[in-house]
């Protein structure tokens, strides 16, 4: 009897060490930073110590041969009427197996939220709203994220492009891929709160990650994304991954986990930014009251605090709210040139002889909504210099990044401008000429 209880101890004691051993090793692996292109540590030296022994089971490595192949799939016809949840999950786990895998993983298959919980029950309303999941769905159960979600300027982002020229000038594929995919991400009653958190897996780390927002703060208007990474802020999180050393997007924008990624702003706002009060913006920019700069510029403040002095942070943003104010006054130069080239009727060709501007008719548009096609070469240097110079000096000066500031913000801005006053010059020496050669034209 005793030599059986001692036996049962020793293996016992067995399958308990390498259970620990696999605990541990997935403790690390989960621990480690997840997000692409991360330094990962120098690997610690081998010794005899830290070699794994051949009996410690080896983490498990997500390899497609690690997993059986998802199986073959056949054609079918859509179902009619109502069903219940483990109905869903059977059929469409052999429709969509990778879709599963990412609900199964997900936080809400282990808290028994179902696929009627989102889609309802009735197969037909589902194919009627093609699958979209209304934000009210959510609210359900998270009201307070969906409240400050649609409280925020991600709610306004669909209308704001649904108003605007360039979406109107466009064919309706190109309207829901080329503007409405980054412009869905909430308001109206299909708002896409998957837009940062996946569909499935709707997971609070999976939108944590700069990547996440970077889906659509990138690109040559709004280079958030590149801005931070490469910023000194972007390689210390790169460093560290952990944003109490370091911040992400989410740090900065969304502190405590709110969703109202307004929270600090003042006139380094979306789009083409803001002036405060009293000021005459040349293009449109939003207004705000100086009293509402203030408090904003504190509440961001407090978080910069949280790693460096009050006066280090407030410089940095100060010379990017002076770096706003410059650039506003470039485009201001540049909208001057361009007005009077219109006054003058030296456009070529002047709104009134090309096809109507969507929302603004046979006036000239400059900023916010104004096409990229359909306009005169002074407006098109007009559009660069406002959309991308502009924009990208501004924003990368907010977000640190000395190169996107300078040589891929800046520079372009002033070339820009250069290359406007010397069409204007042009433009203008001809229409001398041409105004001369007529008045000397015999019989005048
Ligand atoms: C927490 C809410 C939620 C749950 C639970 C949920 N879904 Fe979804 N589902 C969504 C959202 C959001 C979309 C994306 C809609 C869109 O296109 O924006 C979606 C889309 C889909 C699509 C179309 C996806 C594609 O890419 O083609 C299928 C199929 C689907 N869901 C099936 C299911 C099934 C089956 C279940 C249950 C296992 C389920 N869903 C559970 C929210 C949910
Ligand atoms: C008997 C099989 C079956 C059952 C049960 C079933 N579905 Fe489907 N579902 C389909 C098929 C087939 C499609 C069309 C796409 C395809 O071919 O896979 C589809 C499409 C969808 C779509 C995408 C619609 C679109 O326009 O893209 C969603 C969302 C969805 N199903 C959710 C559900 C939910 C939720 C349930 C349970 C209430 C459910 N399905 C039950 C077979 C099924
Ligand atoms: C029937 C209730 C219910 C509905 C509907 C629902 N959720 Fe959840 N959700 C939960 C519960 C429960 C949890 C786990 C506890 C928590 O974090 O609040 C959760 C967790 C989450 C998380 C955090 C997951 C993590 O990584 O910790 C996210 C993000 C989320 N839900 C998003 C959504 C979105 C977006 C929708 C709508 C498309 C939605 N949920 C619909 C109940 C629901
Ligand atoms: C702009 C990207 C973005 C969008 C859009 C978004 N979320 Fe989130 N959400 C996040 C981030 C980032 C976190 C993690 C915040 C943190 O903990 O620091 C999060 C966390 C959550 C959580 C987990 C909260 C907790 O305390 O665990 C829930 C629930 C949630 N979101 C629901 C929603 C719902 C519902 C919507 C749509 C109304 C939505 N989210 C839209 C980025 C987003
Ligand atoms: C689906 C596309 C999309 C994703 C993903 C997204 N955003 Fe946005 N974001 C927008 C659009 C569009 C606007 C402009 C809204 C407007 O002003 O009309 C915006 C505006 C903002 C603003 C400016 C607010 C202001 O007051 O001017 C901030 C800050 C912001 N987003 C932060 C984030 C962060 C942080 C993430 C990631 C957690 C994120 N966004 C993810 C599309 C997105
Ligand atoms: C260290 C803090 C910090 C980090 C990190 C950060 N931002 Fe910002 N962000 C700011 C500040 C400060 C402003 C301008 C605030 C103002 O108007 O006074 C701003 C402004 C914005 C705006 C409005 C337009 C603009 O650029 O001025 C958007 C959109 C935005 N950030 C998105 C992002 C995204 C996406 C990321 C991650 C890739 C990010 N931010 C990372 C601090 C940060
Ligand atoms: C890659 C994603 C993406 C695409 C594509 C895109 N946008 Fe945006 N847009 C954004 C983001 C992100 C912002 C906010 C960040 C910023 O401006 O600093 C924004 C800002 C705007 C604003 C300014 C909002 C405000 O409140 O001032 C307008 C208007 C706008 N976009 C219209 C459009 C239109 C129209 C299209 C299509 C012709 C389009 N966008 C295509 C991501 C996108
Ligand atoms: C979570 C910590 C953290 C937060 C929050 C933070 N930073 Fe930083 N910041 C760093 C780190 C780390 C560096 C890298 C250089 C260093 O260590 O000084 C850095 C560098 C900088 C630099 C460049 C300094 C130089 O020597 O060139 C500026 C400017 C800056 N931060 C401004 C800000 C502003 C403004 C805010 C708030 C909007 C802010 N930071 C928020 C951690 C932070």
């Amino acid at each position: 009897m005793r030599l059986v209880i001692a036996l049962l101890l020793i293996l016992l004691g067995a399958v308990g060490a390498v259970l620990l051993d696999r605990g541990l090793f997935e403790e690390q692996l989960s621990s480690r930073p997840q997000a692409p292109g991360a330094e990962q540590p120098a690997p610690a030296k081998r010794t005899a110590a830290n070699q794994p022994s051949p009996e410690t089971p080896r983490p498990a490595v997500d390899t497609p041969a690690a997993r059986p192949p998802h199986p073959p799939r056949t054609p079918m016809e859509r179902p009619n009427g109502t069903f219940t949840h483990d109905e869903c999950v059977t059929c469409h786990r052999k429709r969509q197996p990778g879709l599963m895998d990412q609900w199964d993983a997900s936080e809400h298959a282990r808290r028994d939220v179902t696929c009627v919980d989102c889609h309802g029950a009735n197969h037909d309303a589902i194919f009627a709203v093609e699958g979209l999941v209304a934000t009210a769905q959510c609210a359900k159960c998270h009201e307070k994220e969906t409240y400050e979600f649609l409280a925020s300027p991600h709610a306004r982002a669909r209308d704001a492009a649904l108003a605007n020229g360039r979406l109107k000038a466009q064919i309706p594929a190109m309207q829901r891929r080329g503007c409405l995919a980054c412009h869905d991400s909430g308001g109206g009653s299909q708002g896409r709160c998957n837009a940062c958190h996946g569909a499935h897996r709707h997971s609070a780390a999976d939108a944590r990650r700069p990547e996440a927002c970077g889906t659509c703060h990138m690109g040559p208007d709004h280079p958030h994304l590149e801005a931070w990474e490469s910023s000194l802020h972007g390689v210390a999180y790169g460093a560290t991954h952990d944003t109490r050393q370091a911040p992400t997007c989410v740090t900065c924008h969304m502190d405590g986990g709110s969703h109202h990624v307004g929270f600090g702003i003042t006139i380094g706002s979306s789009g083409s930014g803001g002036v405060l009060e009293g000021e005459q913006p040349a293009i449109p920019m939003k207004v705000i009251t100086a009293a509402h700069a203030k408090n904003e510029r504190k509440r961001m403040l407090a978080i910069c605090e949280r790693c460096h002095t009050p006066r280090m942070a407030r410089r940095a943003l100060e010379d990017a709210d002076a770096i706003k104010r410059e650039v506003d006054r470039l485009v201001g130069e540049a909208a001057r040139i361009v007005r009077a080239l219109y006054d003058d009727v030296l456009l070529d060709p002047m709104p009134k002889e090309r096809p109507a501007h969507p929302t603004a008719g046979h006036t000239l548009v400059l900023g916010g909504g104004a096409l990229y096609e359909n306009h005169s070469d002074a407006e098109r240097i007009f559009f660069d210099l406002a959309k991308f110079g502009h924009s990208i000096t501004f924003k990368a000066a907010y977000h640190q990044s000395a190169d996107w500031t300078h040589w891929l913000g800046m520079a372009r801005l002033k070339a820009d401008l250069e290359e406007l006053k010397a069409l204007d010059r042009r433009t203008r020496k001809a229409a001398a000429i041409a105004a001369a050669a007529s008045k000397t034209k015999p019989g005048k």
